[in-house]
Formats: structure tokens, sequence, C-alpha cells
């Protein structure tokens, strides 16, 4: 099978923007789509502002973010990805909207290439299904921030041929990450694991348990994470995070990971964390 070398990212926020330098610092070619100007806008100028801070950084040469910057394309007409070998999905963690991307990228792309979707907890067997190469369909789980995070968490749905998982897993290697595998069911390792630690600090403080800078600080200090899971949530944002407990308890069949009611109060106040200023902690700048 060829290796990779044309990568089309699909959706141009925090996760595509992310998942589009490191490719494109890899040395591939790749093409950003959105369908909003302005959000391609906002990707291409995060990627400057990178890409400028790697070179002050000396983590690269000023050729190379030269190099990078002009392996990438911003574009809003969806014809453009038609040459990737490997589409990579990061809209909206939505299951319908995913099917209808999906369906598309289906009818668009010719049947060798692959289609990657960058979700953190839905079903891959259920987004292939919107598709008639489900064989092809896999599952490619980046971290926020993309550029910084390590991991990639792969998973195959029911049908993922296994020669699609090996080329996936090359890209990711490629790409500088480690590539780990994860079984299709709701929240893969990743978010089964760490949603309901973060739901479970939103109790603690909700009971009183203790005040979040102390909840944090307890689990920073005690068990060495880099920031405490009350910090993380408002960084990821509440509404993801409410969003994914209710994909594991419907997922896992399980009111036990419903979110939190004080999550869920949060976010209804629109307290969604770093994005909006406000979440547990206020982020609002003087
Ligand atoms: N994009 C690119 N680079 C970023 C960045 C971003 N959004 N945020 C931070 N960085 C870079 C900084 O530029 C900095 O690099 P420099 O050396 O060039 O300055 C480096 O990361 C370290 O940043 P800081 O010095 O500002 O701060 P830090 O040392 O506290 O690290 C952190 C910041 C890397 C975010 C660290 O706090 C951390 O690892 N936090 C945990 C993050 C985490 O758990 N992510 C997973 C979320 S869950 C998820 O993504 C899955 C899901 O499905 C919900």
């Amino acid at each position: 099978m060829p290796t990779i070398k044309n990568v089309g990212v699909i959706g141009s926020g925090q996760m595509g923007g992310g998942i589009a330098q490191v490719a494109a610092t890899a040395g591939l070619n790749t093409t950003v789509f959105d369908t909003s100007a302005d959000a391609i806008a906002r990707c291409q100028a995060t990627h400057d502002k990178l890409l400028a801070r790697a070179v002050e950084k000396e983590r690269m040469t000023a050729d190379e973010a030269k190099a990078t910057k002009a392996r990438l394309s911003y574009v809003t007409d969806f014809n453009a990805l038609s040459g990737s070998d490997i589409a990579i999905e990061a809209v909206v963690e939505d299951s319908a909207v995913k099917a209808k991307v999906f369906a598309a990228l289906d009818e668009l792309l010719t049947a060798d290439q692959i289609l990657a979707t960058n979700t953190s907890s839905i079903s891959i067997t259920e987004i292939a299904a919107a598709t008639k190469r489900p064989e092809r369909v896999i599952g490619m789980h980046f971290f926020y921030p993309v550029p910084v995070m390590k991991l990639v968490e792969v998973i195959n749905g029911l049908a993922t041929d296994k020669d699609v998982t090996q080329r996936v897993i090359d890209l990711a290697e490629s790409m500088g990450k480690t590539a780990l595998p994860a079984n299709d069911r709701a929240g893969f390792v990743s978010n089964r694991v760490l949603m309901p630690m973060i739901n479970e600090a939103f109790y603690a403080w909700m009971e009183g348990v203790a005040q979040p800078e102390h909840i944090d600080g307890i689990m920073k200090l005690g068990c060495n994470f880099p920031m405490g899971p009350l910090r993380l949530a408002d960084f990821i944002g509440l509404d993801t995070c409410a969003h994914i407990m209710d994909v594991l308890a419907e997922g896992l069949n399980n009111d036990r990971y419903r979110p939190c009611p004080l999550l869920r109060q949060l976010v209804t106040a629109g307290r969604l964390g770093d994005k909006t200023g406000r979440g547990v902690f206020d982020h609002a700048r003087a």
C-alpha cells in the first residue's frame, strides 16, 4: 500500500487546526476544509502564530516554517479534498452531522481513500454505517492541544480493514505521535476513564467535599496531573464534558455516567470554560 502523502482535514477548529498543523509539520500536504471562511481565516492565523513561536523557540528553522506553511491549503470548497489519501474529520461531536460529512466524503473520495474520524466518544461502527466503505473507516482520536499531546487513540470499527489500521498507525507515528489501540465502545479508553473522573470532581465540589482550587490542588500534587480535573474541564469545555458523559450513559446504558447536576447547571448558565471566559474558574483577562 502506498504511504499517505496527502491529508484532508474537515473542520478547522481547535482539533482540526491542530491536526492540520501537525500533519503539515510532518511533511504531508494538508488541505483544511471548513464551511466558514471566518473559521478558516482564524485557523490560518493560529498556524502562523504557532509556527512563528516554534521558530522563536528554535524548534524549527524559518525555512522549515515556510515549507510547512506552503504545505497547508485552506479551503471552503469541499471538492478540494478529493486528492486526499486520508480525510480526517474533526467537526462538531454530533452523530447526525458526522453522518452527513461521511456520506459526502464517501461520494467524493475514491474507494481506496481512508476516512478517519477524530470523534472522542461516538461509535466508529455507527459513523462507518453512513458510508459504503465501512472497511476503510477508522477512529483517529487526537488530544488537545494536538501539537503538544503525544497520543493518538486508534479505534477500529466492526468492519475496519487491518491494512487501514496499520496505515493509520504509521501515519500517526510519522506525525510524531504514539498510536495506541482501543475498541469501539463508548468513550473508548481515554474518555471512559477521564470523563467520569472529571464528573466525580464536580460531585466532590457539589457535595462540599472541598473547594475547586483544593480539589484541583489535591489531584495535581497528589497524583502529579499537569492540571486538576476542574481546570481541565474548563480547558476542554464544560459542554463537551457534559456531552461526553451523556454519550457514555447512552452507549454503556448506565445512568451512573450521567453528568453531575452542577456540571449541567454551569453549562446551562453559559459558563463553558476557557472559551467563554468563565467555567469553574474565572478566565477573564484584565
Ligand atoms: N496549542 C499549541 N501549543 C500549545 C497550546 C495550544 N493550544 N497550549 C499550550 N501549548 C504549548 C505552549 O505553547 C508551550 O510551548 P512553548 O514551550 O513553546 O511555550 C507548551 O505547550 C507548554 O505550555 P505552557 O508552558 O503554557 O503551560 P504548561 O506547561 O502548563 O502546559 C499544557 C500546558 C500542555 C496544556 C499542560 O497543562 C497539560 O498537559 N494539560 C493537560 C492537557 C490534557 O489533559 N489534554 C487532554 C484533554 S482530553 C482530550 O483532548 C480528549 C477529549 O476527547 C476530550
